[in-house]
Parts: C-alpha cells; sequence; structure tokens
C-alpha cells in the first residue's frame, strides 16, 4: 500500500494564462482535487495528503486567502456524504486556533461523518507547517524524555491532531513546474519518491496520477541500501 502526498501547485498561475483572477484558478483546482481523490485507490493508494493551505500562505493578499478558505468549507460540506459513500477516512492535519469557528466545525462534521472509511485516507494538510510540527513534537519528546525515533514519529502524529503516528511518504509529486518541498512533511519525507510536473494543478488528473504512479512503480528504492540482486 502506497502513501502519496501532493503540492498541488500552479492554481494562480494557470489562471492567470486565461486571463483570469487567481481564484478560478483554485476553484478549477478543487475540481482536480474531486479527480485525483476519486483515482486514488485504483492505484493501491491508501494514504493521500494534499497540501491545501500552507502555515506561510496566511501572509497571501485576504481576498484570495478567504476563497481558499470557503472553497475548503464548501469541498467538507459538499464531498462529506460522498466521501463516506466511496469509503474514504478524511482529516484535516494542522493548526486549528486560526481557522473560523464555522471552517472548524465543518471539518469537525466531516471527520466524524467519514470516520469509518477503510478504502482510503484523505489527509487534508491546512495551516500546515512541518517546521512548526516538528518544533512542537520536538518539545513534547523532551518533556517526556522520549527521543527515539518512533517517539518523534508518534509526537508528530499526535501533534497533528492525533492522527497517530506520521506515515512515510512514499511518493511526493508536486505540480507547476517548481522543485521543492516548502515546508511539507519534512520528517515524513525522508525516503519519498520525488515527482515533479509542470502540469499546472487544476489540469491535473486521473492520467497524470497514473503516469506518476508508474515512474515511481518503475523506481528502484534502497532506502540507503544495495540493490537486492547485486
Ligand atoms: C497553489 O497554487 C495552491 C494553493 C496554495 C492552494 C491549493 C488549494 C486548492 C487546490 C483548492 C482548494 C482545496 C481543496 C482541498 C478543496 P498557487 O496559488 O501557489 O499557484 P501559483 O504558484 O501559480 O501562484
Amino acid at each position: 500500500m502506497t502513501h502519496v502526498a501532493i503540492i498541488m501547485d500552479g492554481n494562480g498561475r494557470w489562471a492567470n494564462a486565461l486571463g483570469q483572477p487567481r481564484e478560478f484558478g483554485h476553484r478549477h483546482g478543487a475540481e482536480s482535487v474531486r479527480r485525483v481523490v476519486e483515482a486514488a485507490p485504483d492505484h493501491r493508494i491508501d494514504t493521500l495528503t494534499l497540501y491545501a493551505f500552507s502555515s506561510d500562505n496566511w501572509g497571501r493578499p485576504a481576498p484570495e486567502v478567504s476563497v481558499l478558505m470557503r472553497l475548503l468549507r464548501r469541498y467538507l460540506r459538499s464531498e462529506s456524504a460522498e466521501l463516506r459513500e466511496k469509503g474514504v477516512r478524511l482529516r484535516v492535519v494542522g493548526r486549528r486556533d486560526r481557522l473560523t469557528p464555522a471552517l472548524v466545525r465543518a471539518i469537525e462534521r466531516a471527520e466524524a461523518q467519514t470516520e469509518g472509511g477503510r478504502r482510503l485516507l484523505l489527509r487534508l494538510a491546512v495551516d500546515y507547517s512541518s517546521r512548526d510540527l516538528l518544533v512542537e513534537a520536538v518539545r513534547r519528546a523532551a518533556e517526556s524524555n522520549r527521543l527515539e525515533r518512533h517517539d518523534i514519529a508518534n509526537l508528530l502524529g499526535q501533534a497533528m491532531n492525533g492522527g497517530g503516528p506520521a506515515p512515510d511518504v512514499d511518493l511526493l509529486i508536486r505540480t507547476g513546474g517548481e522543485q521543492r518541498l516548502s515546508d511539507f512533511l519534512l520528517w515524513e519525507c525522508a525516503y519519498a519518491e520525488l515527482y515533479f510536473t509542470d502540469v499546472m494543478w487544476p489540469d491535473f488528473g486521473g492520467e497524470h496520477l497514473a503516469e506518476a504512479l508508474a515512474e515511481y512503480r518503475a523506481r528502484d528504492r534502497r532506502f540507503g541500501k544495495v540493490a537486492a540482486a547485486s
């Protein structure tokens, strides 16, 4: 089973290329989220983590932040029933104390409604900063004098809202032509395969996910060791 994480980049540039405001790109980006979630279980993906809003995204113009927050709320409200039907369990990872009460309620409802999903764990990273979470996990580790690798992984999971130990990422995809991690899942990506594509997020669909998975499956993952037959 496979954990895929995606940095969904390129919404703004995609929209601007069409002479549209950045918000137009975000709205279409939400459609790509639907397509990818739908396609994921067919590729034996059991955990999908999507970077929906980084803690640094608070620095964007207020109207754009509002649009992103509204899209998230709308997604949670309109998709929960279908996610549940499809066996998808949704968890939102990241800070919640800076989100509006309405969004926090929508998150809690969606999480409760999809609690029983076993086909796919969909993790949406919202107000997420990997560095901040690592600092928090290390602080808790020091307080309890639990400083082994598995302790940090467990405490990271807890710091992220109690979703269990932080699961290692197998494949990290970033769309939009940029090649960086941008404070996303830094601990969990220690041995992730990285896949960068120029496709802008609003254009990304099931066929692109299939291409990324095919390349990932053709790679030789050695985890620092030597190939099995050599
Ligand atoms: C990056 O594009 C994208 C984001 C910062 C937000 C991702 C949000 C969505 C896909 C829509 C809402 C999400 C859900 C889960 C419903 P960018 O704005 O940085 O694009 P640019 O690099 O071209 O400027």
